[in-house]
């Protein structure tokens, strides 16, 4: 596909030299909107729409933003407030309500019908109501995992795993033993 002159700075009606910028990754570039809204602009027409693809798929969620505009490059999108967790960890220890939220998260991406059951603390957004939103899903179509390495392996690097554990035994037995399992052998 032909790439954007470099140049380009219109994107659905929006002059991205005028707006804010709010977050910066390797796909692309966010950007504040009014009411409650961002720009993200792609590098890359593929991502944009393999993106967008998972978006328009979980436009029921709850844990997702809200889709509202979109073209070959650029998304508009909620805007997620609250704080992601690798940074509220640093602060604060995991509770059973985080604890819960993130199992439910996965049992979301299961019935979204994704490969990928998975997704990293950097991109989990703890809300002031305590409920979680994630951006930028990634790889959701592409590679199956069947657990959520990644979200564990962050708990465990800020010391929540074994309370993260502790909070969803009872009420997801089948959860608690078999990702323990998994964690115990792939650490
Ligand atoms: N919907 C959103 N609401 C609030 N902040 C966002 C939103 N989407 C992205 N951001 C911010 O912009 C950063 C980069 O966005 P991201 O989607 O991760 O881009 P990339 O695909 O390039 O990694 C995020 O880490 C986050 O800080
Ligand atoms: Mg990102």
């Amino acid at each position: 596909m032909k790439k954007m002159p470099k140049y380009r700075f219109q994107y659905l009606g929006y002059d991205i030299t005028k707006l804010k910028l709010i977050g910066e990754g390797h796909e692309g570039k966010v950007y504040m909107l009014p009411e409650d809204k961002v720009l993200k602009v792609f590098h890359n027409p593929d991502s944009c729409k393999r993106q967008l693809e998972v978006l328009l798929a979980a436009k029921n969620s709850r844990f997702f933003p809200t889709v509202f505009d979109f073209d070959s490059y650029s998304i508009v999108m909620s805007f997620v407030y609250g704080s992601r967790l690798s940074f509220y960890l640093k602060q604060h220890n995991i509770n059973k309500s985080l604890s819960i939220e993130l199992v439910k998260l996965v049992e979301e991406f299961k019935k979204l019908g994704f490969a990928k059951l998975d997704a990293r603390l950097g991109h989990i957004f703890l809300q002031p109501d305590d409920t979680i939103k994630v951006i930028d899903p990634r790889g959701t179509y592409d590679k199956i995992t069947p657990y959520p390495r990644s979200m564990l392996k962050g708990l465990q690097k800020h010391g929540d795993l074994r309370a993260f554990f502790d909070y969803i035994k009872r009420d997801y037995p089948e959860y608690y033993n078999s990702w323990r399992k998994m964690m115990s052998k792939n650490s």
